[in-house]
Parts: structure tokens; sequence; C-alpha cells
């Protein structure tokens, strides 16, 4: 087992908000998202001064509950509701303005104020209404090797951004913007047509091309109306005053464009690295890395799933883990736990506390499985391998009891059925990583600290 002494401000800011080194404390989803991010970074935002969402964009779908409401967040950093914590849009999140105006007006009308408290990287760059038939387009043509993507046009912005052409934030307050615009808009059209793609036919959200234009056009009025900073100056100044930020990942590090089951991934640094570049601050500043996980794994979209299940066993995670994606509705995947994807996404972050979500789904199972390592052409492996879309890995399962314990009301650890701190254990064991924080139900208040 690791050496468990606190480093970081995770652990300092359990109590206070004291000055440390490595004030920069980050969250980050260990398998192919969904994880149940969103919830721990609205349990964990008193305990810091900021939140702040590093990479992706609305294809993530972070979902909040308390006080018998539900939130899902799609842009907007999940320490909204701790109306203490400022929350920060990064430069390397990429931002759909209607999207984003459309969240803010749900919350306004939820009665919240996120204005007050929210802050816009001006490097963060722009999705616009042609990437999002550009991401249409290429996944079309992918035909029955598509990848089930969002199609909020996440692979099409980073790749304008990569290759010098995106627009960002930032620009939107320049004389020119709809000139840049247009030209941007014309490229991708020109791209469109080459594609055969009929676009004319086309729903965005329900919207014909032009009517969705029209309304992200007006909607940029209203993101320029919000608190636009140069956001490694404004994270580091902030830093520099003693202040503590947990940096908010999104999607999870299975889905990392370069460690993911690629092409079968995202199109950003879901992983640790992101934190640097999509913030603007030095690895010096990190300190604890929570590595949030389900008790099982789920996997929305196409790709390779080595665990997934496709019996009643898998229909019951689904059931009672409300499956169902945050962003797009579509049914999630739904399989054992898989240590060697989890040991995998550990190593690359650097995982230093497990957060373990949804156990309560199992409750019901009287055995439960995890996969140990996998069988690749009969040789046993703990690694994850270089292509595992056609190595197809059979995982090598091992079989625990079930606790067969309802534990959504359960509040501390003690109080926990045996069964359970046995499979908290062998995931401890196994891992190398002690498991902090258990999440027994979608609520904030179904949490249990250790
Ligand atoms: P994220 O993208 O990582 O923030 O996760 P999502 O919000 O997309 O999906 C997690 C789903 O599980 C949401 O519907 C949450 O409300 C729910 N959830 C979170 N934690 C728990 C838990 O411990 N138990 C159960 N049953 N549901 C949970
Ligand atoms: P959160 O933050 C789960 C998946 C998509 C698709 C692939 C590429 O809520 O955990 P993209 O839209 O990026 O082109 O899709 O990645 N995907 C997610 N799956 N949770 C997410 O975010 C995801 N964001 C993207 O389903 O398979
Ligand atoms: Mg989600």
């Amino acid at each position: 087992m690791r050496n468990f002494a606190p480093s970081g401000a995770f652990f300092m800011s359990f109590n206070s908000k004291q000055m440390n080194n490595a004030r920069v404390d980050v969250l980050i989803g260990l398998q192919w998202g969904d994880e149940g991010k969103g919830k721990i970074v609205d349990v964990l935002a008193p305990r810091y001064n900021v939140v702040a969402r590093f990479q992706g964009g609305p294809n993530a779908g972070h979902t909040i509950e308390f006080e018998g409401k539900k939130f899902v967040l799609h842009t907007i950093p999940s320490g909204i509701f701790n109306p203490e914590t400022i929350n920060l849009i990064g430069n390397g999140v990429i931002v759909d303005p209607l999207i984003l105006q459309r969240e803010l007006n749900g919350l306004e009308k939820a009665g919240h104020n996120p204005r007050i408290n929210l802050y816009l990287s001006r490097k963060a760059h722009l999705i616009l209404p042609t990437h999002r038939l550009l991401d249409a387009a290429l996944e079309s043509a992918k035909g029955a090797d598509k990848i089930g993507s969002t199609l909020k046009g996440i692979g099409p912005t980073y790749t304008d951004k990569v290759s010098r052409h995106g627009l960002r934030i930032g620009d939107l307050e320049t004389p020119d913007f709809v000139e840049k615009y247009n030209k941007l808009r014309t490229n991708h059209l020109a791209m469109v047509g080459l594609s055969n793609f009929d676009y004319s036919s086309h729903l965005i959200d329900g919207m014909d091309f032009e009517t969705y234009e029209k309304a992200w056009l007006e909607s940029t009025a209203n993101i320029k109306t919000l608190q636009l900073v140069d956001s490694e100056y404004f994270i580091n100044d902030l830093l520099s005053a003693g202040k503590t930020v947990l940096a908010e990942g999104a999607q999870g590090s299975l889905l990392d464009i370069d460690f993911g089951s690629y092409p079968f991934v995202t199109s950003s640094n879901t992983t640790i690295a992101g934190v640097c570049s999509g913030l603007g601050i030095p690895a010096s500043a990190i300190g604890k890395v929570l590595g949030v996980f389900k008790a099982y794994c789920t996997r929305v979209g196409s790709g390779p799933f080595p665990t997934e299940l496709f019996d009643e066993t898998g229909a019951l995670m689904r059931e009672r883990g409300r499956e169902f994606g945050s962003t797009t509705g579509r049914a999630r995947r739904c399989g054992w736990l898989d240590l060697p994807a989890l040991n995998y996404a550990i190593i690359l972050n650097g995982v230093t506390d497990l957060v373990i979500m949804k156990p309560d789904v199992l409750d019901s199972l009287e055995t439960i499985n995890i996969a140990s390592s996998y069988n690749i052409d009969g040789k046993v492996t703990d690694r994850f391998p270089f292509d595992i879309n056609t190595t197809k890995p059979t995982p090598v399962y091992e079989t625990v009891n079930g606790w067969m314990t309802d534990l959504k009301d359960i509040r501390s650890f003690d109080e926990l059925p045996a069964g359970f701190k046995a499979y908290v254990s062998l995931i401890e064991q196994r891992t190398g990583v002690k498991v902090s924080i258990i999440s027994t139900g979608p609520d904030r208040t179904q949490t249990i600290w250790r």
C-alpha cells in the first residue's frame, strides 16, 4: 500500500484553506466517463476556493443532486452551487456559447445566480455551428466504425485549435469577429460539401442549421457579458494569494486522446496532463489526485469494453444505476469492474486517493465479479494492450461475495456491511491506493468520508 502521508491541499483543505505549496488538487474520472465526478466536485467545493474545468466541452454531463433537485452541467464547473466558490472555465475547455447560455438560463430559472462566481477564459476555443455540422459529417462517413460521438462539435473544434484555425472566446471582444467567423464558416461548409453530407436536412438540437446558427450568434452577445479573464494570470494570482483550487476533469482516462482506447476516445487529454495545459498552472502546484470510479464499469458510445455484460446483470446495473447518458440520453453499456484498466488509469494520473461511486447499484447481487487480468491469445497480462480494439482481451475474473445490504442510508464507514468493506479492501490491495470517499447514492448527503 502506498504511503498515505498528506502532501497537498486536498488533505489540509478538509479542515482549512491553509497555505501549501501544492494548492491544486485534481479530480479525474478513471473509466470511460460518467463516474460521478460532478457529484463529488459539488461535495468537495466548500473545501476549495476555486473549482476549475480544464478540458472537454459540452460532451460532458455532470449530475448534481441536493434537496430533491437535480442539475446536469455541461460547461459550467460543478462548484457553482457553493456560493463561496469561484468557478473557472479554463483555456483548455471548448465552449459552445448557445449551450452555455442555455445552462445559465436553466440555473437562473431554478433560482441560482451562476454569473456572480463564474469566470471564463479568453483563451477557451469556440465551438461553431459548423463544427457541429463537421462532427456529424465525419461521424456519418465512418459508417459502422463510428465513435458514437455526442456530436457537440468536440473533434472538429480541437482539430481547428491544433491546426491553428480556431476562434477563441477573446475573439468575441474584437471588432472583426463576424468577419473571422464568416471566414471559418466558409471553410467549414466547403469541407462539409466535400464529404457529401447533406446538411440541409440535418438537425442540430432539433433545429435546422440556419435557425441554430442564428440562435448561436445571438448567444455570443450574451456570453460576452460574462466575466472574461486571462485565466492563466487569474488562477496564478489566486494561487499566489494562498487560495486552493480543485481541478474538475471531464470524460474519463480511458477516453484520453493519447492513452485511451484510440480512436474510440474524445479529443482532449482527460488525464492529469490536461490540467497544466488547460489551466496554465505548473505541475509543481498539483497536490492530491482524486480518482473517481464506479464499483462496476460503464461506457456510452462505441469502442472496446472488455468486461461488458450482455445479460440480466448488465441490465440490472443499467436500471438500478439509471445508466442513461446525461448529455445524450443514450443507454450506457454496463459491465464488471476492470482492474487492469483501473490500474492503468491510476498510473497515468498518479492517483493519491480513490473515490468509489455507485456500489449501491450492486446491493442485491449475491456474487460480484472483478476482472483482475486479461487473457490475450492465451497469455495472461495485467496491462492495458496497445490495440484493445482488435486484441479483444478476455477478462480473467475473480468472484467475491456480495453484501446484500442496502447501502443508500448508511452514513459512516463503520456501519458498512463486512462484505462491502471486503470489496473496498480488495480494490485497495490490488491498486495500492486508499479509497478515501465512498458514494452510496446520487444525493450530496449520500457520501462517506474515511
Ligand atoms: P459524471 O459525468 O462523472 O459527473 O457522471 P454523470 O453525472 O454523467 O453520471 C453519474 C450518474 O450517477 C448521475 O446520474 C448521478 O446522479 C448518479 N450517481 C452519482 N453517484 C451515485 C451513487 O453513489 N449511487 C447512485 N446510485 N447514483 C449515483
Ligand atoms: P462526462 O464528463 C461519457 C464519449 C462519447 C463517445 C466518445 C467521443 O460526462 O464523463 P465526443 O463527443 O467527445 O466526440 O465523443 O466519448 N464521451 C463521453 N462518455 N461521459 C462523457 O463525459 C463523455 N464525453 C464524451 O460517448 O463515445
Ligand atoms: Mg457524465
